[in-house]
């Protein structure tokens, strides 16, 4: 993305506001996908990384059916929805109505969401989108293994839902690869990482990409 406007916005430490939260405001005012994403009206900055995968692997292909896992605000849901793909997206906390997708609210960890998730699908999706992001605890090998257990989670999720050819991307956190990358393997044609551009520089995200499921069974 190109910068035209190189000024960069200062915020004032204001008496109630913490440092953390006033560099937080700071990255927000100077971040160009931020004010990318408001003006062409998505809920956060994170649809450009769906976007950017997109245009290099043709995950959003029409007539796909998704499964958009760790939905909320709702970007990559919208992303999908704005190429008239079908939508169901879940997350831990409440996604505001989107028009072509349907919301679910509750835990991807528990038994009984994954059921209603599967209940709502009705039959095979053809991409599962996974942004889930367990709470960063900041130490980094609890951060690795909560990514690696959702990962897995996903995985076997996929091992009911996507028809044989569907795709998959899923976020984790570096060093969560290795595992990841072995049980993708046995189900996918082929398997990779991916780290978009509107990925901060500092983040430790990382996404694995696996294409083309392997038939059931
Ligand atoms: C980075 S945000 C997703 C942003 C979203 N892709 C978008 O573009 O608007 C990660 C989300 O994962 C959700 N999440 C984390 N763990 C989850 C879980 N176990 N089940 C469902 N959602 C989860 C969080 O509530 C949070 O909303």
């Amino acid at each position: 993305m190109s910068r035209t406007k190189e000024v960069k916005q200062r915020v004032r430490t204001a008496r109630g506001r913490t440092l953390s939260s006033t560099r937080w405001l700071e990255r927000q005012l100077n971040d160009p996908y931020v004010h990318k994403a408001k003006a062409e009206g998505y809920r956060a900055r994170s649809a450009y990384k769906l976007l950017e995968v997109d245009a290099k692997h043709q995950l959003l292909r029409p007539g796909r059916r998704v499964v958009d896992l760790g939905a909320a605000p709702g970007s990559w849901s919208q992303v999908c929805a704005r190429r008239g793909l079908p939508v169901v997206a879940l997350d831990l906390e409440p996604v505001a109505p989107l028009a072509g997708v349907m919301t679910l609210q509750g835990d991807f960890r528990d038994d009984a969401t994954v059921e209603r998730l599967r209940a709502a699908l009705g039959g095979p999706v053809d991409l599962v989108l996974s942004d889930m992001a367990a709470f960063a605890t900041g130490q980094r090998l609890v951060d690795r293994l909560k990514a690696e257990e959702l990962a897995e989670l996903v995985l076997a999720f996929t091992d009911d839902v996507l028809a044989a050819g569907g795709d998959c991307l899923i976020k984790l956190v570096k060093g969560a690869e290795p595992v990841a990358r072995a049980q993708a393997l046995t189900r996918f044609r082929q398997v990779g990482f991916v780290r978009p551009p509107a990925t901060r520089k500092d983040s430790s995200e990382t996404f694995l990409i696996a294409k083309d499921r392997l038939p059931a069974g």
